[in-house]
């Protein structure tokens, strides 16, 4: 063949080929293995997958079982309270009434008047705290609760153990069994759901339809709708979103000089921003919170001082020599969603009984503790002193830490057009066949 013809056969093949190729973005190449953005490189021409985008649907029928309970509101004495009351999406699945937040930061229960006594954690990115359990180089670790007390033991699943709890809390859904619970949930609008996950209404099991709820509920928040992995922090890991400078100087500090990644654990490539562990920060009491003025559930009044860990470890029977080194102690929150809010300046607020208002104010206290006036710790025990309380930030690095943490709400779009670039691929699958012609509609 003449070089010409050749060249017009392969002219001819590639126009027929042309259509056979797609433009199929492909899944992430691995973030970077490390994690520490100041050495990272950039990989060039990075590839990415649409499928991380969260979708909304998508949700198998368990999950979408546990997101008709987490919001229902029928399941409550009164009715009106689901688990969203006090877990808002809008708030990163923590507290979401912005009155509350700016005073004692505690949530009433179903029944008015009745105030819990800590401050709402987030419901999403709790999912792979581990059963309850001691280690040696850590201590305590996992369950749910600041204080641990849901351990997970029973179910061998401390979130689907924890779902339970609230539905029958006199201070929150205050329902009066189990057997309530799974009656509302057969008579509610979501009963063929129900019954397709748990089993039949007509004469089910109440204790596993009961358990069968708490896991619906824990599979709803692991699901890719409540923990997303979707902020601006998770892209950049992926090359397709870029820390500004603050950003990046304080994703440094918050590793190095300021220490938080030491608690607030930034390993692997879905960092949780919490390893589970417990510690005292000496946070103050909050003075505000109602629960001091509740006798019926507080005889302690104002004397109340909330020993966390410590005080759950005595209660489940240990020796003072285990529970004594454990007062005070609450468990690492997570800080993904940390600064999410429906608006700029909607009042959040931090730490076990919320006494923080702002994140400028937390980090200031992690700061300063030691060497500025703060009022006197909820318990003066057990205090970490070697990692926090003195750090030595400037206003400017407090400033970027915060800038850091705001990284951390899921939501982020990414910006496709700058982040990174389509890779054209070969696809190897034939094109359909045309589907045959439909008969013209004549003349019936
Ligand atoms: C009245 C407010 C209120 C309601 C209603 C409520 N919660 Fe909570 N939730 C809290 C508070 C307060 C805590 C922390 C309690 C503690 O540590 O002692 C908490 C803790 C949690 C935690 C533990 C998170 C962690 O990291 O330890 C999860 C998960 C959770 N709730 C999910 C739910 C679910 C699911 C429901 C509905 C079945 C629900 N909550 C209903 C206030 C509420
Ligand atoms: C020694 C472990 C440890 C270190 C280091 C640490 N934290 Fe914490 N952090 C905790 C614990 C424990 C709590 C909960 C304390 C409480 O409620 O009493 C907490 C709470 C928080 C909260 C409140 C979150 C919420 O949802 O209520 C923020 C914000 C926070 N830390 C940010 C930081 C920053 C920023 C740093 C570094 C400057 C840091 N932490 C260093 C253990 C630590």
């Amino acid at each position: 063949m003449k070089m010409h013809n050749k060249l017009r056969l392969l002219g001819i093949m590639l126009i027929f080929l042309l259509p056979m190729w797609l433009v199929v973005p492909v899944a992430n190449a691995q973030p970077p293995a490390n994690d520490d953005f100041d050495n990272a490189t950039p990989i060039t021409g990075a590839l990415y997958s649409f499928a991380l985008i969260p979708t909304s649907g998508g949700l198998t029928p368990q999950e979408e079982l546990g997101k008709n309970l987490f919001f229902d509101t029928n399941l409550s004495e009164p009715t009106g309270q689901s688990c969203a009351v006090c877990h808002g999406p809008e708030v990163g699945y923590t507290g979401p009434d912005e009155a509350l937040n700016a005073g004692g930061a505690v949530y009433e229960g179903a029944v008015p008047g009745r105030f819990g006594n800590r401050k709402p954690p987030a419901a999403a990115y709790a999912g792979d705290s581990p059963i309850f359990h001691l280690t040696k180089k850590s201590g305590w670790v996992g369950g749910m609760f600041w204080d641990g007390r849901a351990t997970g033991e029973r179910l061998g699943d401390p979130l689907a153990e924890q779902a339970l709890g609230p539905f029958l809390n006199p201070l929150e859904q205050n329902l009066p069994s189990p057997a309530e619970v799974v009656d509302k949930v057969c008579g509610s609008s979501y009963k063929a759901l129900f019954e397709e996950v748990c089993g039949q209404c007509d004469g089910i099991d109440v204790n596993q339809a009961y358990d069968c709820i708490g896991f619906a509920i824990a599979a709803y928040e692991r699901s890719s709708e409540v923990t997303q992995f979707t902020s601006k922090y998770d892209y950049s890991l992926k090359e397709m979103a870029t820390l500004t400078q603050e950003e990046r100087k304080g994703f440094s500090l918050f590793k190095g000089k300021g220490k938080c990644a030491k608690c607030h654990v930034i390993n692997g490539p879905k960092p949780l921003f919490t390893d589970f562990t417990y510690d005292n920060i000496g946070m103050p009491k909050n003075p505000l919170n109602p629960f001091y003025n509740e006798p019926e559930w507080n005889p302690l009044g104002s004397a109340w001082v909330d020993y966390g860990l410590g005080e759950f470890l005595q209660s489940a029977g240990y020796d003072v020599n285990v529970y004594e080194k454990e007062l005070g102690k609450f468990k690492v929150p997570t800080l993904r969603n940390v600064d999410l809010r429906p608006y700029e300046g909607f009042v959040k607020a931090f730490g076990h009984n919320g006494y923080f208002k702002s994140l400028e104010e937390i980090v200031h206290f992690y700061n300063t503790r030691d060497v500025e006036d703060w009022p006197d710790p909820e318990v003066p025990m057990n205090i970490n002193t070697a990692e926090l309380g003195n750090l030595g930030l400037t206003a400017d690095e407090e400033a970027a830490i915060v800038a850091f943490m705001k990284t951390l709400s899921d939501g982020y779009i990414p910006d496709f057009e700058s982040s990174g670039q389509m890779v054209i691929q070969l696809h190897p699958k034939k094109r359909k066949p045309l589907p045959e012609p439909k008969p013209f509609p004549c003349c019936m």
